[in-house]
């Protein structure tokens, strides 16, 4: 069937001729659309042409002129008025509506008058006029339509042929032979309550719509009305009206099964796909079961039939009782839409289907049934995702956010916390985008460069930063443009930190160390073993700290704090200084710096924490001495290695004749080297000699409590000017311990500040710079401990077990 459009131009006509002139207008171009879907009017209208514009429908009589269409006379009257998927408002219509005009059950016209206005009151409306013409002449003999708001029936009423003019002798009858028909119709109707016997006026009055045509009778039936019933047929509940209608005249009596049923549901979902099924056969539309045979099933979408299904991934299916129409999810044809329910994105995907089952049974020639349905799914959750599409390499941040609908736009993206709207992102020289694809899904893409101040960058194992990326999406979403947030954090972790090499080298009096500067207290400090080496504790050890643009240089003086002896003998020290590069914050040890040099000294004292003291002594004497007689005050401890200048030795704080002493908290430990002066021999007492008095005082000075361990060192010419010497006198030597004990209370202040076995010393030949060169020596062999938790009971060893013996025999003196 399709329109007549030929045939029809004098109607059309007719009808311009009639509005033009009446403040009506041409529907301008493209506004409205229509098609005869088998017989069906099925009118549309594009929402463009609407927006922000109110719209009615009036339904033109062409006896009563123009109704207003609303929902009670749409059902009653065949009419349906909806929206299709993609929100244009659509309006089908039955060739049996109330307004139709019929010519001879084949050609149909409607007259609809489309209101458009800026108002809600609809003042000022322009009215826009559209006739439709459908042609059908394939009638079925009996033809069911299952609308959204009505049921319908049509049976064929065959009355033989008595002549070739048939139609024409009805037809010059008309009017008066359809009225008096209609007088003598009625309606019976069998539902669970029992039968109820009406008029057709009264079916009227309880929403009913009952008529005849030239060779038809129909009757259209709202959904669930009081005389319907509701029954399952194969699993699928349908909607039935069971009516007989009755035509008598004196001689005849006419009977005709205007039953229906339609389905009321049918539809499943499942995440990927959405399922339409109705049952094959009807038993109340079928009598004889056996004799039933399916002609013809045919699917459509909107007003189109589907002729290959599977060309759209549509699948129909029937087998003995039920036929199916499965759609994929986001099918084309329906529409997906974006949507937030409850704060989480999701789409809800409709489309309009119809299926046309025609079939043949004994009982009846011909039924064409037809069901057309509108199908939403319900709201279905979709997470966006985040992926993370960067290259390290590049060091820039791709970022990708989807997948997402052409009904969803990004409305501004925060980065780091600090929001921007794309446009705003592109001057950041951020780079936001969209990539499409070919089901017309898109992402957002975001490109940030690793080193943009908004990435948050932390330094992570040895040589590693970890970049983070924490973005929050402000997405507006589906027709209501409802915002959606969806944050993430995109982590990565490169290694472009180089961590510094230090270079170390020395002088005659020196250790050095060159470190670059670069990375610096941001990520990491220098530690003497647990102790930050910062410029109070260089200045507090003696160091002396130079800095440039890019390198620190640290000297450290031999005899400084911290300074490691690795072996000392005979006029040469080898002393190795130990800088620990650790992370801040964790602490942990990144790389080990060590200096190591032998130094050529010939004067040291080195008091061990172990007890042990080793001294090289040298002859200051005129005239000169035999430095092999030099021994300690146990005369058998004699120097291990000796020249005319030096000599050296090495003993314990146990052995040689030391003597040991409390002073505050010390413990002072003294030996004294001394020369044996050559008498002559055969002489006695008073003898004289030509070997001067040579007398060093050693003081080894240990801390009392047993954790630390002093040691100081004294020398002998206490009121000598470096360089030169002299005999030592009483005075002397009483001067020497008051000096001493200046220079203790000097260092025990510092004792605080020490741990593990501590060294002081003075350089013998420089006394007026005693201040300056009695030096704390710091060493680092214990376990790690913060100086200041020491509780004072405590009682560690950080040295080795040969230092807790020892610190504990002195404490038990
Ligand atoms: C259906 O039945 C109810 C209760 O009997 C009645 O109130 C209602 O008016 C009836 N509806 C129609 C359309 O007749
Ligand atoms: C039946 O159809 C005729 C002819 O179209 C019309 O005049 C009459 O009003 C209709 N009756 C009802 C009850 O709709
Ligand atoms: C026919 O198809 C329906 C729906 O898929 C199914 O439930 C039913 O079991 C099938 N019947 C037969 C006889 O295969
Ligand atoms: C659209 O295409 C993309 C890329 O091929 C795919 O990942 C996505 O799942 C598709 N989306 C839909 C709704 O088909
Ligand atoms: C993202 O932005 C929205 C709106 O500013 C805010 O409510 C939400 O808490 C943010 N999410 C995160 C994880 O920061
Ligand atoms: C992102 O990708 C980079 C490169 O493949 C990878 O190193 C990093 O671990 C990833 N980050 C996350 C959070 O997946
Ligand atoms: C980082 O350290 C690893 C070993 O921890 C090393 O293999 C790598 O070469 C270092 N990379 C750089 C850039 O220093
Ligand atoms: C800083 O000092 C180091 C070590 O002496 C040297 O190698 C470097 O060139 C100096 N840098 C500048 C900028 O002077
Ligand atoms: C140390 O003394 C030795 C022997 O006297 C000499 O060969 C060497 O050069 C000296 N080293 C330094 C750094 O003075």
């Amino acid at each position: 069937m399709e329109a007549v459009a030929h045939s029809l131009c004098r109607i059309w006509l007719l009808f311009l001729l009639f509005w033009l002139g009446q403040g009506r207008q041409m529907v301008p171009p493209g506004f409205v659309e229509s098609s005869c879907r088998s017989r069906i009017f099925w009118m549309k209208l594009n929402k463009l042409f609407l927006q922000g514009k109110f719209f009615q429908l009036e339904i033109y009589d062409p006896y009563a002129g123009p109704i207003l269409l609303d929902e009670k006379l749409a059902s009653h009257c065949g009419y349906v008025l909806s929206e299709d998927v993609w929100g244009n408002p659509v309006f089908r219509a039955s060739v049996l509506g109330c307004h139709v005009a019929n010519e001879a059950d084949e050609l149909f016209t409607l007259t609809v008058n489309i209101k458009v206005s800026s108002f809600s009151s609809m003042r000022a409306a322009v009215t826009y006029t559209y006739p439709m013409y459908c042609s059908y002449p394939s009638w079925a003999s009996r033809e069911i339509v299952c609308e959204e708001n009505y049921m319908e029936v049509s049976v064929k009423t065959d009355v033989p042929a008595v002549s070739n003019d048939y139609t024409v002798a009805w037809m010059s009858a008309l009017p008066e032979t359809q009225n008096v028909a209609y007088q003598q119709w009625q309606l019976m109707f069998v539902s669970p309550s029992g039968r109820k016997r009406v008029t057709v006026s009264d079916a009227v009055k309880l929403g009913y719509s009952f008529n005849n045509t030239l060779s038809r009778v129909y009757l259209r039936a709202p959904y669930h009305s009081n005389e319907s019933d509701t029954s399952v047929v194969n699993g699928v509940n349908m909607n039935m009206v069971t009516s007989t209608s009755m035509y008598r005249q004196r001689w005849l009596l006419l009977l005709i099964d205007t039953t229906v049923s339609c389905p009321v549901d049918g539809i499943s979902f499942t995440d990927t796909m959405l399922t339409w099924t109705t049952p094959r056969v009807i038993p109340t539309l079928v009598v004889q079961e056996s004799t039933f045979l399916s002609k013809n099933i045919v699917m459509g979408v909107d007003d189109q039939v589907i002729v290959n299904p599977e060309d759209k991934n549509y699948l129909l299916e029937h087998n003995e009782t039920h036929i199916r129409i499965t759609i994929p999810i986001g099918a084309e044809g329906g529409k997906l839409k974006s949507s937030i329910s409850g704060g989480v994105y999701g789409v809800i995907y409709s489309i309009d289907l119809f299926l046309e089952h025609t079939w043949t049974d004994a009982g009846w020639q011909t039924t064409k049934y037809t069901v057309i349905k509108s199908i939403t799914t319900p709201f279905m959750p979709q997470m966006p995702t985040v992926i993370n599409n960067t290259v390290p390499e590049e060091r820039l941040f791709n970022v990708a956010f989807g997948h997402f609908l052409p009904d969803v736009s990004l409305v501004a993206i925060a980065i780091g916390n600090v929001p921007f709207t794309p446009r705003e992102a592109q001057y950041h020289e951020f780079k936001v985008y969209e990539t499409l694809f070919s089901n017309r899904t898109k992402r957002f893409i975001l490109e940030v460069s690793f080193d943009d101040p908004y990435v948050l960058k932390e330094y992570v194992n040895r040589n590693e930063t970890k970049y983070t990326l924490l973005v929050n999406y402000t997405l507006s979403v589906g027709p209501e443009m409802t915002l959606y947030y969806h944050s993430a954090e995109v982590e990565c972790v490169i290694a472009d930190i180089e961590l510094p090499e230090a270079v170390g080298s020395c002088d005659e009096e020196n250790l050095y160390l060159t470190l670059p500067t670069f990375g610096l207290h941001q990520y990491w400090e220098l530690y003497l073993g647990n102790t930050l080496l910062n410029r109070h504790i260089a200045l507090t050890n003696g160091y002396l700290a130079a800095i440039n643009s890019t390198h620190l240089i640290l000297q450290i003086p031999l005899f400084a704090v911290g300074v490691i002896y690795e072996e000392v003998s005979f006029q040469k020290i080898k002393a190795r200084f130990d800088v620990a590069l650790r992370k801040v914050r964790t602490m942990e040890t990144l790389q080990m710096f060590s200096i190591s040099c032998s130094f050529n000294s010939s004067e040291f004292i080195i008091c061990h924490p172990d007890g042990t003291v080793m001294i090289s002594a040298q002859m200051k004497t005129v005239p000169g001495i035999d430095m092999s007689k030099t021994k300690l005050r146990d005369s058998s401890c004699k120097p291990r290695e000796y020249n005319e200048a030096h000599a050296f030795f090495k003993f314990h704080v146990t052995t040689c004749g030391t003597s040991a002493r409390f002073e505050g908290d010390h413990i002072i430990y003294e030996n004294e080297i001394s020369y044996e002066k050559e008498t002559l021999p055969g002489q006695s007492i008073p003898t004289i000699t030509r070997d001067p008095d040579y007398r060093l005082t050693i003081l080894c000075y240990y801390q009392a409590k047993e954790t630390l361990v002093l040691g100081a060192f004294v020398s002998d010419p206490v009121t000598s000017p470096p360089g030169t010497m002299g005999p030592i006198s009483n005075t002397a030597a009483h001067r020497r311990v008051r000096q001493a004990l200046n220079v203790v209370s000097r260092v025990s202040k510092g004792v605080c500040a020490l741990f593990g076995g501590s060294v002081l010393s003075y350089q013998h030949t420089t006394w007026q710079h005693l201040q300056r060169t009695v030096q704390l020596k710091h060493r680092e062999e214990g376990p790690s401990r913060s100086p200041f938790s020491q509780s004072p009971g405590l009682r560690t060893c950080w040295t080795s077990t040969d230092c807790c013996s020892r610190s504990k025999m002195t404490h038990g003196n």
